[in-house]
């Protein structure tokens, strides 16, 4: 049954596909900017026509969406750039809704990138309140939702976030927007390249006190039940290839469309092994992305989407 190629395919379980893919893009002030991320090769700080081109780019190879990330001008307390009317991402949505308008624009809906401690939700005494963050992730939500977004994907780990902006979308009118919730949301190190390209480190502390504990795993059950009885529209784990057995437990539990983001320290990991020439880049990737595929998820959220789209275009 393993002898030819043929064979194999005709018995293969787990199919990746193009349709599966998300390629995550960080948009940035400025024009005709493409400011690589150091620690992961391959991947830019975008100016909003930047943004419009990558995406046609990714879009013209078979990659059906973009989850969009801002790098806003300034950064406050209150995280004003993230519902700003004309903030950077509600730019980059409406370029690709422009340049593309087939494609799914998906937007990351969280305040750390925004905030002038980096954390992702309102500080006070050094701590994040949960409930005051919530009217400002809603507040993004619908400017985000305004400015064009299909989907809105809240990530800030606050409880009650997926309650909170389906309602604030409901009223204003954005009933058929939908919510990618990053209901299972683990505090990592792999986020750490994201950080950089992102510039969201928090200046204080780390996130513990609201992203989950590694070890959790009945947990994350809690997490996706809160968020399907709050109107999540797809459930997300995060990271990926560390934690498939919640891939897994979730796509077992639950019927909604199960997403996986394979994060930047994943990505920097297989690119730094690579550029040492100690694996086969195209093959680990290909690898990677199947095995998070075998696991359960239905999308995969991934800086690798363009290139793993050419190499199955090749198939
Ligand atoms: C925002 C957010 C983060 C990531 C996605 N949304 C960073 C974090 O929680 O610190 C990480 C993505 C990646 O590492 O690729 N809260």
């Amino acid at each position: 049954m393993r002898r030819t190629e043929a064979v194999r395919s005709l018995v293969r379980e787990a199919r990746l596909a193009r349709e599966n893919l998300i390629l995550p893009l960080f948009a940035c002030p400025g024009e005709g900017v493409r400011r690589e991320v150091s620690s992961m090769p391959g991947v830019f700080n975008l100016s909003v026509d930047e943004i419009a081109r990558e995406a046609a780019n990714a879009f013209e190879l078979g990659v059906p969406g973009v989850i969009l990330f801002g790098l806003p001008e300034s950064k406050d307390e209150t995280a004003t750039g993230a519902y700003a009317e004309r903030g950077v991402v509600q730019e980059a949505i409406r370029a690709v809704r422009r340049a593309v308008p087939d494609m799914v624009v998906i937007a990351d809906t969280c305040l750390c990138e925004y905030t002038s401690h980096g954390h992702c939700g309102v500080v006070r005494g050094g701590e994040v309140l949960n409930d005051e963050s919530l009217e400002l992730i809603a507040r993004t939500a619908v400017s985000q939702a305004e400015a064009g977004a299909d989907i809105v994907a809240p990530s800030a780990m606050m409880d009650g976030q997926v309650g909170a902006i389906r309602e604030a979308l409901d009223e204003a009118d954005f009933g058929n927007v939908a919510i990618m919730s990053y209901a299972v949301k683990y505090a990592s190190a792999f986020y750490g390249p994201f950080r950089e390209a992102a510039d969201s480190t928090p200046a204080f502390g780390d996130r513990r006190a609201y992203q989950m504990d590694s070890a959790n795993a009945r947990e994350a059950i809690r997490e996706a039940e809160l968020d399907v009885m709050e109107g999540a529209d797809f459930l997300m784990v995060k990271p990926a290839g560390p934690y498939l057995d919640i891939l897994r437990t979730v796509r077992d539990r639950f019927d909604l469309p199960l997403a996986a983001y394979h994060v930047s320290g994943e990505y920097a990991m297989l690119k730094a092994a690579a550029q040492r020439g100690w694996i086969d880049e195209k093959r680990a990737m290909m690898e990677t992305l199947t095995g998070i595929k075998r696991a359960g998820a239905d999308v995969i959220l991934t800086y690798y989407a363009v290139d793993a789209a050419r190499e199955l275009a090749r198939r």
